[in-house]
């Protein structure tokens, strides 16, 4: 026995050193002739002029992909090639125009991720993630810094439009599905934020104080899935703490669970300018320092040099990004790139896929699409003029337009009020200048300026009823990095709710109906005027093309097919994670890099996850909260039948198919949900969880798709901390199969001994 271990042993080692790949051998070469400088210097990489400027930028580095991120460092002296890294999640964030130069540089906006997971389609995410990949690669950018998937623990974190959902099965496969697309491209993908990053407030210094199960179970369980089944080139670590820890300098969180346990073999790098002490952040695993500061050189140089830092870890750090930057498109012999991606094919991809993740929350008398033959629209609130396509800071895009709500009615064929089309232009153009006056010039860039909401008379309103057949109001809503939304952000404005009071009376009482769009990147108040409007489209931030789209929504020419990615509350205080978030708690951390000084202030400095497990769903179902849209809900324009569920165990694996047919009048697709209750007799457990999902194909009105899902014995397992291993509780399970979270359709039960 022990001779034949000792020989396995031995032919492993030796297969270790002959197996080695050619790229290998060069790397083991290269690291072998390196000084410890080099090896500092490799490691820290270096900001882009007029993006990120640090002090270690190389003369020549700059501006090579103006506005892109970073770059690695090159050394000369040994022939060390570079790699550009570029922002973001909604598609190729790089400047669309360059000093002494006549050309333009846009990429497209792709819709927000919150979107793309509303889809519940990764085969269309995949995609756009494909198409963000070619982009890049058209501009010479090697690794896209997306997608950005924390999970969304509350409604007001600013970036959750970058982020999918409050689930980390449905957060996981989308992020696996961009992840496969970008990298088809050659190109590196980024998912991001690891760990727990939830709140923009304070969010260089605030500690996560998570238990062990929480943070396996939904704060970690996402990257492992996207590892798994995306196998990122990169991926990047938070800026918060963990437990009192940053997240970068954390070994047990980016070797032993990123790398030993989920099997990621790629290059880790930071947020930008994320951690504080960079011997820790090398050995913890945390590959490349970004953007790069001398300090942080010195420090890993003089703690390899004082005994406190391994070489070992430099070096096996500085193999991975070697191999990164070997095996990239721009180092790849005769690798050019001629700056111009095909925009007119990828407007069409944001077009399409922003249709298929639009949420229909309300569709009364079959309001919706609006009845052929009707074109006179009277279209009301400022964002209907002045749409926004995604959200603000490096999830941002330089796009070459936006397609309006105006836009994209007029080009399918509507027509609206010059007038008050003018009167609303004009008055968002006034607005944005009196609330840009309000930004300090050092946010200017950061947020994107909205105007308020423009008061009507009655009279104003009066004559659109004249005019129009049937009318539009858009609600809009910007958020985006630095900023977690306020509380007023949530709720509608005395204004916002005056025009809807006001059109909805004087449109109904003309035997006219009401549509409301909303035009907005994170959850927002709906329960107490949904009963207003005739019909509700979310249609989230859809990039550039999204007046279209919306267009392509309300005319019939798509069926809307997508599904909340979270859960819609009542009202803030109803949610879970309320009294520990920084509700309208405001600080002085607004800058980049800069530290604020800790003085244990709630919310801020850290912030406690008490909710646990129960986050979004998890939360409202098991305490059965009433909440204003479920997770998982969406309506269709057609309807869809449910029968013959059939769970049936095989081994390890659990089969589970249902037959769907389109029951109603016009084509559309259907999003099949399988929740778990679990027996619940020996474990805390809530009272369903998301284990799989599928979505049909295109139904045509009376056929049927055979929908089949696998779920593992292994996927209804919870961490069980007392033993730190994950355990399936003996007992029988029920598995539903649901329209969403509150509408299950068929249940079946399951036994697992
Ligand atoms: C953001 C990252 C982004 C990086 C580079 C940071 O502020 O948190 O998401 O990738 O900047 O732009």
């Amino acid at each position: 026995m022990k001779k034949t271990l000792l020989f396995l042993a031995g032919a492993a080692l030796l297969c270790a050193t002959a197996c080695k790949s050619e790229l290998d051998k060069k790397i083991d070469g290269l690291v072998e002739q390196m000084t410890l400088e080099e090896k500092a210097r490799l490691l820290v990489g270096t900001g882009n002029e007029g993006r990120w400027v640090s002090e270690t930028s190389y003369g020549d580095m700059k501006n090579i992909v103006p506005g892109a991120a970073g770059t690695t460092c090159p050394i000369e002296r040994l022939e060390l090639p570079f790699i550009i890294l570029s922002d973001g999640p909604a598609g190729v964030n790089i400047d669309s125009t360059r000093e002494n130069e006549p050309g333009t540089y846009y990429c497209t906006h792709f819709p927000i991720g919150t979107l793309l997971s509303s889809t519940w389609n990764t085969q269309l995410v995949e995609h756009v993630g494909q198409s963000i990949g070619d982009e890049a690669i058209h501009y010479g950018v090697d690794v896209v810094l997306g997608p950005g998937m924390n999970i969304h623990r509350h409604p007001l974190n600013g970036r959750n439009f970058e982020y999918y959902s409050e689930d980390p099965l449905l957060t996981g496969k989308t992020a696996a599905a961009v992840i496969r697309g970008i990298q088809k491209n050659g190109v590196a993908a980024c998912p991001k934020h690891f760990a727990a990053n939830n709140q923009e407030t304070n969010r260089m210094g605030n500690d996560v104080q998570v238990s062990q199960r929480a943070l396996r179970e939904i704060y970690l369980k996402g990257f492992e899935l996207a590892v798994k089944e995306g196998h990122p080139k990169t991926l990047m670590t938070s800026y918060n703490k963990i437990n009192g820890v940053s997240v970068s300098e954390r070994r047990d969180l980016v070797t032993d669970f990123l790398r030993d346990e989920c099997g990621f073999d790629g290059t880790v790098m930071t947020d930008w300018y994320g951690g504080d002490h960079p011997e820790d952040q090398i050995h913890a695993g945390n590959d490349l320092l970004m953007p790069g500061q001398q300090w942080q050189m010195d420090s890993i140089v003089n703690a390899v040099n004082a005994g406190r830092l391994d070489e070992k870890d430099v070096d096996a750090s500085v193999k991975r990004l070697l191999k990164l930057i070997y095996e990239s498109p721009r180092n790849q012999a005769g690798h050019t790139y001629d700056n111009t991606p095909d925009l007119k094919a990828h407007a069409e991809v944001t077009r399409q896929s922003a249709t298929e993740g639009m949420v229909l929350l309300k569709n009364d008398g079959q309001a919706l699409p609006i009845a052929s033959g009707m074109k006179e629209i009277a279209l009301f609130g400022c964002a209907s003029y002045d749409f926004i396509a995604g959200g603000s800071g490096s999830g941002d895009v330089r796009r070459a337009y936006t397609v309006s709500m105006l836009e994209g009615l007029q080009n399918a064929g509507y027509s609206v009020d010059p007038l008050l089309a003018a009167r609303y232009e004009d008055f968002v153009k006034q607005s944005i200048a009196a609330n840009l006056e309000k930004v300090t010039a050092r946010f200017a860039d950061m947020v994107r300026i909205r105007p308020d909401e423009m008061p009507l008379t009655e009279q104003e309103i009066a004559a659109q009823v004249q005019r129009a057949e049937y009318a539009i109001i858009t609600l809009g809503r910007t958020q985006g990095e630095y900023y977690d939304r306020k509380s007023s952000e949530f709720y509608l404005s005395d204004v916002e709710r005056s025009l809807l009071v006001n059109v909805c009376r004087a449109f109904h009482a003309a035997g006219k109906k009401v549509a409301v769009v909303l035009n907005i990147g994170g959850v927002i108040e709906t329960a107490s005027w949904k009963e207003l409007p005739d019909a509700i489209l979310c249609a989230w931030q859809p990039g550039q093309e999204g007046g279209n789209s919306v267009a392509d929504i309300l005319s019939g020419k798509a069926n809307p097919s997508g599904k909340l990615p979270m859960t819609w509350p009542v009202a803030l205080s109803d949610d879970g994670a309320t009294v520990n978030f920084p509700v309208d708690q405001t600080t002085e951390n607004v800058s980049v890099a800069s530290r604020r000084k800790d003085v244990g202030e709630k919310n801020v400095d850290f912030t406690r996850y008490d909710e646990g497990i129960y986050v979004g769903y998890r939360w409202y179902d098991t305490r059965a909260i009433e909440v204003s849209y479920p997770f998982g809900y969406g309506l269709s324009y057609t309807t869809f039948q449910y029968s013959d569920a059939k769970v049936a165990r095989s081994g390890k694996n659990i089969n589970i198919s249902v037959n769907i047919s389109n029951s109603g009048s016009v084509a559309g697709k259907e999003v099949v949900e399988v929740y778990v209750t679990a027996p619940g007799a020996s474990m805390d457990k809530p009272a369903k969880e998301l284990k799989a999902f599928a979505k049909t194909a295109l139904l045509n009105p009376g056929k049927s798709e055979v929908v089949k899902m696998t779920l593992s014995v292994d996927d209804l397992s919870s961490y069980d901390e007392d033993s730190q291993q994950w355990i399936v509780e003996a007992g029988t399970y029920k598995i539903h199969i649901a329209n969403s979270s509150r509408d299950i359709r068929l249940t079946e039960t399951v036994e697992v001994k």
